[in-house]
């Protein structure tokens, strides 16, 4: 078997640094410890001077999703490469099942679009419609395929949009499985008349769509999910929390002791939404993604949410539409393909912009990259952490490498980059995946179909204490007799 020896770095896990060799034999790490031996015929990675982490997990992904009458220019390989040359090495993608489709079939579709990943991925999978065949599905989805997460839109209706009695009825299911519920909180019905009212005042371009998504629109969302969630006791994760309003619903639930996660993207962190009223239509139509960018004062919410623990996760809801596709809402903002790109460019944008800035310490930024991720989709330890054990998904960290992010140097599918000219400290050198040296001095390396598939069973440790609350507070009747 293989073995390679990363000798001389900074290990730092969610827990805490210490300097440490760790050897990786085959797809796992064997030993970590300081002065580690050379076992005969290693490769010895020289991590001197540098930080040695968990390859990131990126919880939101759309690798060649069809949306909006288009496909998503990334597909799996060349995705997940791209992030792997970011220190990415897993991604959890998404199965967004057709209403009345089959979401076994769907999820079975997926499952062979993505045999092409080059590094470790996962799917949740949606629920955009409802029926007995639906909830038959959960429960083999969860039980024979390691589903332990389902995704709810309350936006984009008369498309995806689930409304609340399949939030309802999803929810039932998924606490009985003792699965997680996901949730892009934006009220479907309110953006659909603000959408249109907007248009017939003859706002038809991108800056109509953060007009028509305002924050109460994800606050809405947000607290009725929440609510929903605490009344059928399920836990939930909000993914994209993009302002104030939902912040504040998630910090409220989580004060009254509710399982309640989320997660926040590295593109609502550090760009506004100034972004909008670019005058080139092309530049604005680059950012029309939903929810929106906000205003400086949400990103400092947010900040603050990922610093005080209120946000667990970063994600990047990487959904690549090129210049050409965004085109198909030239006369009208509704019509723009909505999504953003930043796979590879997650890691180094949090380091240099939170870890940097002293915003998050190193063992801050590894829980908010990967492991409390894979604690909250249950992959921990596995992917996540740096022992015995797991996966050798390892990043050797370059602290002190800057690059500037673009579009002419970038390794993802789409034809310009939302973070273009920022100066970026803080980068990946080499990404290891289950062992196998998949990015190095500025090269890929990474192999089409070597990425697995990995199951994520119920009733994560993390999570599971919402469900047996649930359990313990069973109604009992009154006795009349
Ligand atoms: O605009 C976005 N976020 N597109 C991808 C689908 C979604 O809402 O996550
Ligand atoms: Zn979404
Ligand atoms: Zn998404």
């Amino acid at each position: 078997m293989s073995a390679t020896l990363i000798r001389g770095g900074t290990v730092v896990t969610a827990e805490g640094e210490f300097r440490s060799d760790v050897l990786c034999v085959g797809e796992t790490i064997a030993a970590v410890g300081p002065n580690l031996e050379i076992p005969a015929g290693a490769k010895v990675l020289d991590a001197g001077g540098a930080y040695v982490l968990p390859g990131g997990i990126d919880p939101h992904t759309h690798m060649e999703l069809p949306f909006m009458g288009t496909v998503a220019s990334e597909d799996f390989f060349s995705g997940t490469s791209a992030a792997a040359a970011g220190g990415t090495t897993t991604c959890i993608d998404f199965v967004i099942p057709a209403p009345q489709e089959s979401i076994l079939d769907a999820y079975h579709k997926w499952r062979g679009w993505a045999e092409k990943a080059a590094c470790d991925y996962s799917l949740h999978v949606a629920i955009t419609w409802w029926d007995d065949s639906v909830r038959q599905d959960m429960v083999t989805l969860a039980e024979e395929h390691g589903v332990n997460s389902f995704k709810h839109f309350m936006a984009y209706k008369n498309a995806i949009m689930c409304d609340d009695e399949t939030l309802v009825n999803s929810f039932k299911t998924a606490r009985d499985l003792g699965a997680l519920c996901t949730i892009h909180a934006e009220n479907g019905e309110l953006v659909y008349v603000l959408q249109k009212e907007i248009f017939e005042k003859g706002i038809t371009g991108p800056e109509g769509h953060p007009l028509s998504r305002p924050p109460e629109v994800e606050g809405e969302a947000a607290n009725r999910a929440i609510r929903i969630a605490e009344v059928l006791g399920v836990p939930v994760y909000l993914v994209h929390t993009s302002c104030i309003d939902a912040l504040e619903a998630v910090t409220r639930a989580r004060l009254e002791g509710q399982q309640v996660f989320a997660e926040v993207l590295a593109q609502h962190l550090v760009i506004d939404d100034s972004v909008y009223r670019n005058t080139d239509w092309d530049a604005a139509s680059h950012y029309v993604m939903s929810p929106p960018f906000r205003s400086k004062e949400h990103q400092a919410a947010l900040w603050k949410g990922l610093q005080a623990g209120m946000i667990q996760t970063t994600a990047t809801d990487h959904c690549c539409f090129c210049t050409p596709q965004k085109r198909a809402g030239i006369d009208d903002f509704r019509l723009i393909p909505n999504g953003t790109g930043g796979v590879e460019d997650r890691m180094s944008v949090l380091w240099h912009h939170g870890v940097r800035t002293g915003k998050l310490s190193p063992s801050q930024f590894v829980a908010a990259t990967s492991s409390n991720c894979a604690k909250i989709f249950n992959i921990f330890p596995k992917k996540g952490a740096i022992m015995p054990g797991a996966d050798a998904d390892i990043v050797i960290w370059d602290p002190d490498a800057t690059r500037t992010i673009s579009v002419k140097t970038h390794h993802q599918n789409i034809d310009f980059n939302i973070y273009e000219g920022m100066e970026v400290t803080g980068n990946a050198a080499t990404t290891l995946s289950r062992g196998m040296v998949v990015w190095e001095n500025g090269e890929l390396k990474t192999v089409r179909g070597r990425g697995q598939y990995i199951n994520r069973p119920c009733n994560a440790p993390y999570w599971a204490a919402q469900n047996r609350r649930n359990a313990l507070a069973e109604p009992t009747a009154v006795d009349r007799s």
